[in-house]
């Protein structure tokens, strides 16, 4: 077995495609695993890809045979938080049993290193202006729930099966390629960044913003954005971890800096030379004021760094990346 030929579920998402283009830059080889219920065939482009479900034991099984599969990083998964609420029963199907299913072929195919899509929904509402790793995890939805429910299965089989994980908990992801090549592509889209410039583009309509009497300095939410390509980089720097023999660790993966949805409506204005017109609502149930990473550890045990998460960096790959896709659909609709 070769732990650099990577087993990548969910590998044709958002974070998943610009986390295979970090694998292939860095020498690894990315094999692709998805369902393609949210992810897109076309971002599949740095390795093979087998289409189909986690919890298929003896596709899983194949393929961790047939390509030599050394390591996985498990991506797959439904992360919308709002349905999660609507639908738990999807969440727990999808999210946890399938994980544990997974688990299972991973362990009898003696796969022993995982890095693992967790997110700081685990966190639940913050008792800290920055959160860090050691935050209680009182998630208040089911996919927060969903995702610390797989971060305790992994504790418990390194315990006792020494299977080694790092779940990386990811805060808001954005942004796209910095060579252009994938980007963000969700139906329906919920993220703030790609509704906002949609809305500007006038692709999406009006922006909602929920909240607006927050104890924030403009009222609206505060949030951690971080660069898709650095939180790539992380799943890079923790399988190297993992393969250079280091433990199992939970890790936030963010920039410790937080920014408003307000900023973030100046920021897509100012990028666009659009004003954008915005509806306001009341906070949804169960959103946070604000959600901020303490990024050190993962800063010390990885050595890893966010390089290019400043919120002009982000807006401005997100900007190019949507604008020509949306050139791209004029072409083909003419
Ligand atoms: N986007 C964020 O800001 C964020 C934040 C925290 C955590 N996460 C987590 O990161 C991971 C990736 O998120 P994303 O934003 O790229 O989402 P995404 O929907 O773009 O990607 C998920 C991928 O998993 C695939 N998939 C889902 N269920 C599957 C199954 N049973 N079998 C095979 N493939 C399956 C989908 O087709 C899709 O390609 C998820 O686990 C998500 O919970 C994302």
């Amino acid at each position: 077995m070769n732990p650099t030929n990577v087993l990548v579920t969910g590998g044709a998402g958002y974070i998943g495609s610009h986390t295979a283009k970090a694998l292939a830059s860095a020498g690894f080889r990315p094999i692709v695993l998805d369902n393609l219920t949210s992810g897109n065939r076309w971002a599949v482009q740095w390795g093979p890809f087998v289409l189909g479900d986690i919890a298929d034991k003896q596709l899983v099984r194949r393929t961790i045979r047939e390509y030599n599969i050394g390591s996985a990083v498990h991506l797959a998964a439904s992360a919308y938080v709002g349905e999660s609420t609507q639908n738990p029963r999807k969440y727990f199907e999808n999210n946890v049993v399938k994980s544990l299913s997974l688990l299972d072929i991973l362990l009898d195919c003696e796969v022993d290193k995982l890095v693992f899509s967790s997110s700081c929904a685990t966190y639940g509402i913050p008792q800290t202006e920055l959160i860090g790793e050691d935050h209680s995890q009182k998630p208040i939805n089911p996919y927060g729930e969903t995702k610390f429910a797989v971060e305790r299965a992994c504790h418990w089989y390194d315990q006792a099966y020494g299977f080694r994980t790092i779940c990386l908990r990811y805060f808001n992801a954005a942004g796209a390629d910095l060579d252009g090549e994938i980007g963000e592509s969700h139906s329906p889209e919920t993220h703030l960044i790609p509704l906002a410039i949609g809305s500007a583009l006038g692709v999406h309509p009006a922006l909602q913003i929920y909240g607006t009497s927050f104890p924030t300095s403009d009222g609206t939410a505060v949030r951690d954005f971080i660069h898709v390509v650095d939180v790539a980089a992380a799943h890079v720097d923790a399988l190297r971890h993992l393969i250079a023999h280091g433990k199992s660790v939970n890790l936030n993966i963010g920039t410790g800096t937080g920014v408003s949805v307000r900023q973030i409506v100046d920021v897509v204005e100012r990028a666009t030379g659009k004003k954008l017109i915005t509806h306001s609502h009341e906070a949804r149930q169960g959103d946070p004021p604000t959600l901020i990473a303490r990024p050190d550890l993962a800063m010390e045990v990885l050595g890893w760094t966010p390089k290019v998460s400043g919120i002009g960096q982000i807006v401005s790959s997100a900007m190019s990346w949507h604008s020509r896709e949306m050139s791209k659909c004029l072409v083909e609709t003419r």
